[in-house]
């Protein structure tokens, strides 16, 4: 009984654990939807991301770390990790391409 009660718990830690880990797509769709489905840069605009993707990885995700324009800060959600801001920002990328 205890036993089961214990390998239980442990698959639902195990469960938490999975999606825990940074999910661009998830990430995007719950803090930069708002935003960029709707206003530019949009997602999968390639010719509003082209000029931003030249910048490079790294330079568009401190922009969103730092706000950037009328973005701000982390796209104003300060409870993103950085590795949250950068699975999402690559996903962004992915679809401007
Ligand atoms: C409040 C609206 C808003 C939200 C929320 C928002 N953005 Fe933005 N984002 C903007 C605007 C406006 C710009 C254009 C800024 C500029 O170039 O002046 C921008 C620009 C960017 C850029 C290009 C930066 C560059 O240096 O060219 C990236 C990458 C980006 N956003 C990613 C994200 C990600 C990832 C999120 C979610 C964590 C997010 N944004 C949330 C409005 C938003």
């Amino acid at each position: 009984m205890k036993i089961a009660a214990i390998a239980a718990g442990v698959m639902v830690l195990g469960g938490i654990a999975q999606p825990a880990m940074a999910d661009g797509k998830a990430v995007y769709t719950a803090n930069c939807g708002a935003c960029h489905n709707v206003m530019a840069p949009k997602l999968g605009d390639k010719k509003a991301w082209e000029p931003r993707l030249k910048q490079g990885e790294d330079a568009l995700v401190a922009s969103v770390l730092h706000g950037k324009g009328a973005m701000p800060a982390k796209g104003g959600k300060k409870a993103l990790s950085d590795a949250d801001v950068k699975a999402a920002v690559e996903y962004l990328m992915a679809q401007g391409k």
